[in-house]
């Protein structure tokens, strides 16, 4: 049976709370409230516990019925932690690492997605503080119900009201389905830049952040998927629950994708693997006096067109096109020449694509038409391209 942790704060919103509880009950799960102290001076805890047959958690320090670490142990048994309604404080707590009580402790230990439902005045909502925090939360990975406009308790019309609570029912339940749809699937992601060095300390590389790459990966696992992460030099923090492979060059990178292949049923190629390399690699410092007028480079590896060569029947290949002009014709004639599946084209340069939060996709398969994502956030993006992903694999499988 799907277990759910429902943190409940002390919002006035959490009269909703309980109709949150009943609607995952109606969806067949098991739900174990968790309530912050003020919320329990909000409303009974045995309100809740009599609700859900289970009771409700508030203190992290009471005698457990068990051995076990109750936090950790119940990060581990559920689907979904989805905090309804959220206050500011539980949301600045989240996004700034506190752990003080079972909840945001809780928070802390999930590997489960987690669903915030924030819930306040309006005037709270907007402040830039609470918004810094939620993009925080947001670029962690952490999914939110928004807040609608309407009246508020405190007698004002405005933002902050909770959504809906079969709003937020469906969007936690979408979550837990979306943990399953690529349950057994091997998936292979590339990210970031290469280095091609010169010498010990010179090099030839891109721009590129890794942040598309990394944020694939993320929605992989999300999605259920065995992930291998290869990776250029990033200064990201690769996603727990990945393994992840860190590479400098684009041979070694290439090695690395050809040792994870086999049995890899989607491979993402997000990273910007340089065109280019040294001839000649000095083992030495190059003094300002031996540098040569002209260096000679080269061409390194092409890993598409070695992993499309390699294809096997079932396997999904999926490119990424950095491109300047003509996008999606460019796009085009690489997915053919490589063999791939499908092609996400973006546009680089003068600010765009590189190392910013945003992007703006234009994904390619090799029968559909062009699809335009418009500028959304990157973690917006790779959940579009793995929708289109399933989309393909369901296409291949038929
Ligand atoms: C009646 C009442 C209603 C409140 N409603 C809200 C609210 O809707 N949103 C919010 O962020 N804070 C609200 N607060 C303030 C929070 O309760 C306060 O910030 C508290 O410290 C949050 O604690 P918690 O996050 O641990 O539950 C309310 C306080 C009271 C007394």
């Amino acid at each position: 049976m799907t277990k759910i942790a429902l943190g409940v704060t002390s919002s006035i919103g959490i009269y909703k709370a309980c109709e949150v509880l009943r609607g995952f009950q109606k969806n067949g799960a098991r739900v174990q409230v968790v309530m912050t102290r003020n919320a329990a001076r909000l409303v009974s805890p045995l309100l809740f516990g009599s609700l859900s047959g289970l009771s409700a958690i508030v203190d992290l320090f009471e005698e457990p019925v068990s051995r076990d670490v109750g936090h950790v142990s119940l990060a581990k048994e559920v689907s979904l932690l989805c905090v309804a309604p959220a206050t500011a404080n539980v949301i600045g707590k989240f996004a700034g690492g506190v752990a003080d009580d079972f909840l945001s402790t809780l928070f802390l230990a999930a590997r489960s997605p987690v669903l915030v439902a924030p819930a306040m005045n309006e005037a709270m909502y907007l402040h830039p503080q609470t918004q810094a925090n939620l993009a925080r939360l947001r670029a962690m990975g952490v999914e939110f119900v928004e807040p609608e406009k309407g009246y508020l308790a405190c007698k004002d019309e405005g933002w902050g009201r909770l959504a809906e609570p079969q709003a937020i029912v469906r969007e936690g339940m979408r979550l837990i389905g979306r943990t399953k749809s690529l349950k057994g699937k091997k998936v292979l992601v590339t990210a970031g830049p290469t280095r091609e060095p010169m010498d010990p300390v010179r090099f030839l590389s891109n721009p590129s952040s890794g942040k598309m790459g990394y944020e694939l990966a993320r929605e992989a696992l999300a999605r259920g998927a065995e992930v291998v992460l290869v990776s250029g030099p990033t200064s990201l923090i690769p996603p727990p629950g990945a393994r992840t492979e860190l590479v400098t060059t684009a041979a070694e990178m290439q090695e690395a994708c050809l040792r994870a292949y086999p049995g890899t049923d989607i491979v993402v190629m997000a990273a910007a693997v340089s065109d280019f390399r040294f001839k000649d690699v000095r083992p030495r410092k190059t003094g300002k006096a031996e540098v040569p007028s002209k260096l000679e480079i080269e061409r390194t590896p092409d890993i598409l067109a070695l992993l499309g060569k390699k294809k096997k029947k079932g396997q999904l290949l999926v490119g990424f096109a950095a491109e300047t002009h003509d996008i999606a014709g460019n796009a085009r004639k690489k997915m053919a020449a490589k063999n791939a599946d499908l092609m996400v084209a973006n546009e680089v340069g003068q600010g765009r694509g590189f190392g910013t939060d945003d992007n703006e996709l234009r994904i390619i398969s090799a029968s559909g038409p062009v699809h335009p994502t418009g500028k959304i956030s990157k973690r917006e993006a790779s959940r579009v391209v793995f929708d289109h992903i399933e989309a393909a694999l369901e296409k291949k499988r038929r």
